[in-house]
């Protein structure tokens, strides 16, 4: 794979840096503390891509002042893409939550959302578990391609019609640790 070779390199341009990202968590933080004032909240987490995301936006929520009464902290696996560039549209649950969901407010925290099939199996499956309340948060949203009309509750930032990687973000399982958000040089792609 030629990423491997050059790791800097295959980044084609920086789309939202760590500060632009730090900034959508701090306002989703701050309307999700607002919602969820004195009540109890569940945040579930949907690995792997928003193994940050879900924990910069629980510890951010937990620092504002009269938000939710506790938050718990959650994470399921599902596997949308496979390895490839594109959506497979075939969605599989690799890990379930661990946390029983009855009667919680739950918080699905997405990292990305484009053509909506993960989010609306997420929330067709963790919905049918009876929780008080559903809600979801996207960081990113790339919403050109659309399959499913899922409700998204809180958007963070509109990202281009494109594969982007890092902030979680991989490309066969490379780039999560990049701090900020980027597209890929079309070299950088294995077509295998
Ligand atoms: P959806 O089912 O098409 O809405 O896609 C949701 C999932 O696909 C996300 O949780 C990501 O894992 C993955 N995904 C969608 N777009 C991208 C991208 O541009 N880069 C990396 N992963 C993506």
């Amino acid at each position: 794979m030629k990423v491997t070779q050059s790791y800097e390199g295959a980044i084609e341009r920086e789309i939202f840096s760590a500060d632009q990202i730090a900034a959508a968590i701090a306002r989703l933080a701050g309307e999700i503390a607002r919602d969820y004032r004195r009540r109890p909240l569940l945040i579930v987490g949907v690995l792997k891509g928003a193994l940050y995301v879900a924990a910069d936006l629980a510890r951010a929520v937990a620092a504002i002042p009269d938000g939710p009464s506790e938050i718990a902290v959650d994470y399921l696996c599902v596997s949308s893409y496979g390895n490839a560039a594109r959506s497979s549209g075939e969605v599989r649950l690799l890990k379930d939550a661990s946390e029983p969901i009855t009667g919680r407010n739950v918080l699905v925290v997405e990292d990305i959302i484009d053509n909506g099939l993960t989010l609306g199996y997420l929330r067709s499956l963790l919905g049918g578990r009876n929780p008080a309340s559903l809600r979801s948060c996207v960081l990113f949203d790339k919403p050109y391609h659309r399959l499913v009309d899922v409700p998204v509750e809180y958007v963070g930032l509109q990202a281009p019609d494109a594969f982007v990687v890092g902030y979680g973000l991989d490309y066969q399982e490379l780039f999560r640790n990049l701090p900020y958000l980027a597209q890929l040089r079309p070299e950088a792609f294995d077509d295998r």
